[in-house]
C-alpha cells in the first residue's frame, strides 16, 4: 500500500472508531438501536474499496450520522421518513421484512421520487382502566399525511396533515428547508415543535406534557426560525419563534421564545443539552408566565439494551400582582431490550415533582409493554401502566396501540 493511502485508511479507521464511538439518536430510541450494526441504514460499506476512501475523506462532506434527519425528513425528528428511514423501517426493524413485488416497486416509486414524497402515521388506541369511563375505549389518536416536495438541491417544502384533536388543528408542522449544506447544516422556516430534549413518539410522556411540548398539544406548535448542524459526532440546533397567533386578530401579548439543544450522537452514547425560554405565556390584563427549562437527555447502549433518559428543572415565575416562583423536576427513564427481531421489551420510570407552592400534585409512573412490529409497516405497543398522584391516588391502565406507517 502506498504511504499517502495508508494514511488515509488510518485517518478513516479513526474517523470510524471516532463515529462508531459516539454517533447515534433516532425515535430517540431507534436512532440508538439503528446504531448496532453498519448495515442497517445502508448495506454495509466495503472499507477496502479505495474509492470511498477518496470520496468520503472530508469531514464536510460526510453525511453518515445517527441524528433524526438521517431517517426522518424533519432535521429534529419525528413525522415523515426518508429514503434511510424507510429502509431502515423495512429491512432491520420488523419481525419479517418481506414486502410483495408490487406493493416494493409503488414505494420505491413513493420513496425515490425527485420532487414530491409523501408518508403517514395512523395510530389506533384501545384503553381499559382509571383513566377512562367507557371499558374499553376506543379512538384513534392519530391520523397524519406527511408531503414533502423538493422544489431543488438545497429547498424543500414539508406539510403534515392531521385529525383535528384537542384545539390542534388540520394543518401542524409546516415548514420551508434550506438544507443540504456542508455539516449537514440547514435553515428551518414556518410552524413547528421547538427543538428540545427527546422528542418521543409518546405524547404523554411528562418531559413532554409538562413542558407543553407534546405534539398533542395545541401550544406545541410555535411560528419562527431553526437553524442546526450536525458534523458526524456533534449536532446543534436553535430556534427563535413566537406563538402561532394570527398578528391581525391577537389581543394583548403574543408568547415568544427561543430552544437550543446541542450535544453528540454515537454508537453507544448520545448525551444532549436543552435549553427552553419563553415569555409572556398566558398573557392576561392581571400577568404572564415566564418560563424557563434547562435539560439533560440522551441515551446508552449495551449491545441490545438501550437505556433513555431526561431530566429537567423548569421554572415559572409567574407574575399577577406580585412575582411567584413555580419550579419543578421532570424526569424520564426507559429501559428497552431489543429482545428478537422485531420485538422491543420496555420498563419506564417517569416523575413530575412540582415545588410545593405550586399546590400542583407530584406524579410517578410506572409503565411495562412491548413494541413489537410483526411486518413492515405496522407496529403494535401494548403497556401496562400506574400512574401514583399524591396524596395516595393511583390509575392502572392497560393499552393497546396499532400504528401503520409508511
Ligand atoms: C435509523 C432510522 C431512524 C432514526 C435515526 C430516527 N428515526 Fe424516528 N422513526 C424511524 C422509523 C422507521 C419510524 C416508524 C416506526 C415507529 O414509529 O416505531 C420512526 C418514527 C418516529 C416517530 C413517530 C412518528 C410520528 O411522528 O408520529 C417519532 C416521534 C420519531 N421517530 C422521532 C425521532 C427523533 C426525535 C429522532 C432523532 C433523535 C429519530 N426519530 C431518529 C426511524 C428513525
Ligand atoms: C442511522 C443510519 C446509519 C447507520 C447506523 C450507519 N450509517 Fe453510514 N450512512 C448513513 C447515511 C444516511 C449516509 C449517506 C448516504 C448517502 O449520501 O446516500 C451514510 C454514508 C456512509 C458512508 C459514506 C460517507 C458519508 O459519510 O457520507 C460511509 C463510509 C458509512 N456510511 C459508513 C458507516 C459505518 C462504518 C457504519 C457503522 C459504524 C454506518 N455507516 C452506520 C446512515 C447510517
Amino acid at each position: 500500500m502506498k504511504k499517502t493511502a495508508k494514511l488515509f485508511f488510518f485517518i478513516l479507521t479513526f474517523l470510524f472508531v471516532a463515529t462508531a464511538w459516539d454517533e447515534a439518536r433516532a425515535t430517540p430510541l431507534l436512532a440508538m438501536q439503528s446504531v448496532e450494526r453498519c448495515d442497517t441504514c445502508h448495506e454495509e460499506p466495503d472499507r477496502s474499496d479505495p474509492k470511498w476512501v477518496e470520496e468520503n475523506y472530508k469531514l464536510s462532506e460526510r453525511k453518515c450520522r445517527v441524528s433524526c434527519s438521517v431517517c426522518h425528513v424533519n432535521p429534529s425528528g419525528g413525522m415523515q421518513r426518508n429514503g434511510t428511514g424507510y429502509y431502515y423501517g423495512t429491512k432491520s426493524l420488523s419481525l419479517t421484512t418481506d414486502i410483495p413485488d408490487d406493493v416494493e416497486r409503488y414505494i420505491e416509486a413513493i420513496r425515490e421520487h425527485g420532487f414530491l414524497t409523501i408518508g403517514g402515521d395512523f395510530r389506533f388506541m384501545a384503553i381499559r382502566g382509571d383513566s377512562t369511563d367507557v371499558d374499553p375505549l376506543y379512538f384513534p389518536m392519530q391520523a397524519d399525511l406527511y408531503l414533502n416536495a423538493r422544489v431543488h438541491k438545497h429547498v424543500a417544502l414539508f406539510t403534515q396533515f392531521g385529525l383535528e384533536r384537542a384545539g390542534n388543528s388540520t394543518v401542524r408542522e409546516v415548514f420551508g428547508l434550506v438544507d443540504n449544506f456542508p455539516y449537514n447544516s440547514y435553515v428551518k422556516f414556518g410552524r413547528f415543535i421547538p427543538p428540545y430534549g427527546l422528542r418521543l413518539d409518546d405524547h404523554t410522556a411528562f418531559i413532554r406534557t409538562k413542558l407543553e411540548l407534546s405534539q398533542a398539544q395545541s401550544d406545541a406548535y410555535f411560528s419562527g426560525v431553526e437553524a442546526g448542524a450536525e458534523p458526524t459526532l456533534f449536532f446543534a440546533r436553535a430556534a427563535h419563534f413566537n406563538s402561532d397567533t394570527t398578528p391581525a386578530g391577537s389581543t394583548g401579548l403574543t408568547p415568544t421564545g427561543y430552544s437550543t439543544t446541542a450535544g453528540w450522537a454515537g454508537r453507544w452514547l448520545h448525551l444532549s443539552l436543552s435549553y427552553l425560554g419563553i415569555n409572556d405565556l398566558d398573557a392576561s390584563s392581571t400577568g404572564s408566565t415566564e418560563r424557563s427549562a434547562y435539560g439533560v437527555s440522551g441515551a446508552l447502549r449495551y449491545k441490545t439494551l438501550t437505556y433513555l433518559f431526561e431530566f429537567d428543572r423548569k421554572s415559572d415565575d409567574v407574575t399577577s400582582g406580585s412575582v411567584s416562583t413555580e419550579d419543578a423536576d421532570i424526569t424520564f427513564n426507559e429501559l428497552n431490550w431489543r429482545a428478537a427481531q422485531g420485538v422491543n421489551l420496555k420498563a419506564r420510570y417517569e416523575t413530575y415533582s412540582p415545588d410545593a407552592s405550586t399546590g400542583e400534585a407530584e406524579l410517578k409512573r410506572y409503565a411495562a409493554g412491548v413494541d413489537f412490529y410483526p411486518f413492515p409497516f405496522t407496529e403494535i405497543n401494548a403497556q401496562y401502566r400506574t400512574t401514583d398522584s399524591e396524596p395516595g391516588e393511583t390509575a392502572n391502565d392497560f393499552f393497546v396501540i396499532g400504528h401503520i406507517w409508511f
